[in-house]
């Protein structure tokens, strides 16, 4: 099908299936699909003075599909308008989808580099899949065109892969003048890597090296690799799929991590330390990060996980973007915290006295759909504290923090599955004083402990008379000194 005729196709649809939805589990300070699904955020850009985010999206059903990208762009970073659909798998190198990939300006351009993806019929010993990365731009930040020389990188002859060829999820950045990309493949041995490419004018591009790739329990693949740069430190951020738990490690079926290292431009090597995860919750994968021109590296993932149950599809939607996040580097690690124009998001707030308690408190103001709730405890006459969302009901979400552990442990209760499932993470600097923030939208909870020490993103799915939330001492007395919930602006 020609691409305006796509274009109008997918364009009605939308219009006529949006205002259908159901919206009680449906973000208002989220980048979400206005119906259908969507996964992993795209193309995050700054562009002529605005921020661009693209995502993984199917307008047809609340389910994965051949890949369009969707379109938002931001002023401030928090207040967000939706464009038109920027790509349809329309050609015959991206005719089962558009893939994840990156963008960045360039000579007053938008260019957007992205995978091109092709099923082809599995028969034994051959690829089940064609991969290429494919380039487009736009003049207007709006209109995209392929371009002409598509598509621009092919699996290099020289390099081992699987049988299945993948090979996806390019992103690019400039050092001293040149472009380079990295994209997830695997190894022959089936364990994923990470393979440099370079390129003067984002055209033509040659292969470098493996950059990096898997050792031990480290996946059979690395998705949405991305290379990025904070407080003077350098680091991959990638998507392994395939790394098996480690007692209370790794537990989600796949993960999104970051190693800390140095990148060799002569050897196209990054050396690089251990991995750790960036999210300790049940859903974020995928995530992307964005070099901003005030010197942050910025973060969004997809506030979901594959094969986790998404109850929001019988709505007619699924699936959400994080809130951006920093990363940054502190005390030997890296710490991700909410960006600092979520602050601008803030309106009424709902404050409460300083206040002792030996047992649950509960504080009515609080119990909303969607908001901020900012706190600061003192531990030192107790364990630890527990914090209940939708408190004693079926979908109950439980952070508890135990100070003598060092530790976190992130529990939810789901109707839909009837199962209670754990995640853990450590606090290392977890002593007396705790600081806590969480946004809760309705279907979401993302919550940073001490900074972003400890991150933990999870969904969940409770009616609205059950927004109740409870703090609840753990073996003692715990003061609360700071306890404020804000209500917060919708984003679109
Ligand atoms: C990650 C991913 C990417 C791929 C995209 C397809 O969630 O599998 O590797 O490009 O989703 O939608």
């Amino acid at each position: 099908m020609p691409t305006s005729d796509m274009r109008a196709e997918a364009e009605a649809f939308i219009a006529a299936n949006a205002p259908k939805i159901k919206r009680r589990w449906y973000p208002r300070f989220h980048i979400a699909p206005r119906c259908g699904w969507c996964n992993d955020p795209n193309g995050l850009a700054w562009f002529k003075g605005e921020y661009h985010v693209f995502y993984q999206y199917y307008p047809f059903e609340p389910k994965w599909g051949p890949m369009h990208w969707a379109h938002a762009v931001s002023r401030d970073l928090v207040h967000w308008r939706r464009e038109p659909l920027a790509l349809f798998p329309d050609q015959p190198y991206d005719a089962d989808g558009c893939f994840s990939g990156c963008g960045l300006e360039k000579d007053g351009k938008l260019y957007l580099l992205y995978t091109g993806h092709v099923d082809l019929m599995k028969k034994p010993g051959k690829p089940d899949r064609i991969e290429t990365q494919a380039l487009a731009f736009s003049r207007d930040g709006v209109h995209f065109e392929k371009a002409a020389g598509n598509p621009v990188i092919k699996l290099p002859e020289e390099v081992s892969t699987g049988e299945d060829h993948h090979f996806r999820d390019p992103k690019v950045w400039q050092h001293a003048g040149r472009y380079y990309a990295v994209v997830g493949a695997q190894t022959a041995e089936n364990v994923g890597q990470v393979l440099l490419f370079e390129s003067e004018n984002l055209e033509d591009w040659s292969f470098r090296h493996v950059m990096a790739k898997a050792e031990g329990n480290q996946g059979f693949m690395w998705e949405c690799p991305n290379f990025a740069e904070f407080d003077g430190h350098e680091a991959l951020i990638f998507s392994p799929q395939g790394v098996k738990p480690e007692g209370r490690r790794f537990l989600n079926l796949h993960q999104s991590v970051v190693m800390l290292g140095k990148m060799d431009y002569e050897a196209g090597i990054f050396y690089h330390g251990s991995m750790e995860l960036l999210d300790y919750g049940f859903d974020f994968y995928a995530p992307q990060v964005m070099q901003v021109p005030d010197g942050r590296c910025l973060l969004v993932g997809w506030l979901n996980m594959w094969e986790s149950t998404m109850p929001e599809q019988e709505d007619g939607w699924c699936g959400q973007m994080t809130i951006p996040r920093e990363l940054h580097y502190r005390n030997d690690r890296v710490v991700t915290v909410p960006a600092r124009e979520m602050l601008e998001l803030r309106k009424a707030e709902h404050s409460q006295p300083a206040t002792d308690f030996d047992k649950e408190v509960s504080f009515p103001d609080w119990n909303r759909e969607t908001g901020e709730l900012c706190a600061e405890f003192d531990l030192s006459g107790a364990r630890g504290l527990a914090v209940h969302f939708a408190a004693g009901f079926e979908d109950e979400v439980s952070v508890m923090v135990d100070k003598e552990k060092g530790e976190v442990r992130l529990s939810r209760k789901s109707a839909a599955t009837g199962r209670e499932e754990s995640r853990w993470a450590r606090l290392p600097s977890s002593q007396d004083k705790l600081s806590l923030r969480v946004f809760e939208d309705r279907s979401s909870l993302e919550i940073f402990l001490n900074e972003g020490e400890a991150v933990l993103s999870t969904r969940f799915y409770p009616k609205t008379e059950e927004r109740v939330i409870v703090l609840e001492p753990q073996e003692g007395t715990v003061r609360m000194t700071k306890g404020v919930f804000y209500e917060l602006d919708d984003i679109f």
